[in-house]
């Protein structure tokens, strides 16, 4: 259905930017902006229509499924646990962020290999990865939810903290750090406007829109993969997926954006 829907709408919009003709905006970099902001032209939801699938399917060595998988808020709930993700986990006994958490999910309920899933987190031209749909599904839950992590546990102030010293700690031969590209106003590389992380109104416009369709990649990616995507920029070495670093800025840069009400998955460049 949403499918179908998405190819109406897809069509629609290119009817109707051939229509108004692409050169009626003076700003083409406004006109694509524009365009990309359609919800209806967004090939995110297909991943969202394939999670959902991977999710309900008997899968794994294990033949079961992921319905019973505890995301924070207990077995099999969904609605608004990717807006309190991350947090503490007793039964790890660590903080975990949602991908992690589905990747436990994964090694737990159905019997997949931890080092496969991770080894495939993130897709490329020819492979899917599964993980990628399923944390737009997950996510897709939580749409409308406003971003609220609890952040009372000793281990999530923990991450809370290592997660703001990641942010500004320089390193590798450019020197850089996070802050150098994401704590000034008005800043941008080449076209991409640079956000302020440190400040709430910024924070939220980047971590509401996440998962998001990456048009320049072709696919759905995750805040972990924008995570090693920056530290690729930055020149350090890969981060590890699901990393005690990864999870660490991300639980600080969710807490920053606390109160932004998710719009996922979105799409951009
Ligand atoms: C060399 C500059 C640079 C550094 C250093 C850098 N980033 Fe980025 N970051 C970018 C660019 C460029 C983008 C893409 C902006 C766009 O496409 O609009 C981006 C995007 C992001 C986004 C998504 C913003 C959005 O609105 O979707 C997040 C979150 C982010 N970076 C976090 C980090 C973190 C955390 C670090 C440190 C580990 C970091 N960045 C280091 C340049 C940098």
């Amino acid at each position: 259905m949403r499918l179908s829907l998405w190819a109406l709408g897809a069509a629609a919009s290119v009817f109707a930017a051939l229509s108004s003709g692409l050169a009626q905006s003076d700003n083409p970099v406004d006109e694509y902006r524009r365009m990309l902001a359609d919800p209806f032209a967004n090939p995110g939801f297909l991943f969202v229509d394939e999670g959902e699938r991977l999710w309900t399917e008997r899968r794994g060595p294990k033949n079961a499924s992921l319905e019973q998988c505890d995301l924070g808020l207990g077995p099999g709930v969904l609605d608004g646990a990717y807006a309190q993700l991350p947090r503490y986990f007793p039964d790890v006994d660590r903080v975990m962020d949602a991908e992690s958490r589905i990747v436990h999910c994964m090694v737990t309920l159905q019997g997949f290999d931890e080092a496969e899933i991770r080894r495939r987190a993130f897709s490329t031209r020819d492979r899917r990865s599964d993980l990628e749909a399923l944390v737009a599904f997950v996510a897709e839950k939580s749409s409308g939810h406003k971003l609220s992590l609890p952040l009372t546990h000793p281990k999530e102030k923990e991450a809370y903290a290592l997660g703001e010293a990641v942010f500004y700690r320089r390193g590798s031969y450019f020197d850089f750090s996070c802050s150098t590209c994401h704590s000034q106003e008005g800043m941008r590389i080449r076209l991409q406007e640079l956000a302020n992380l440190r400040k709430n109104e910024d924070a939220i416009r980047a971590v509401t829109t996440w998962p998001t369709y990456r048009v320049s990649h072709e696919t759905l990616r995750t805040m972990q993969h924008r995570m090693w995507d920056c530290f690729w920029q930055m020149r350090m070495p890969d981060l590890v997926h699901g990393s005690e670093v990864s999870i660490a800025l991300i639980t600080w840069l969710t807490k920053n954006a606390e109160g932004g009400e998710l719009t996922v998955p979105a799409i951009k460049r």
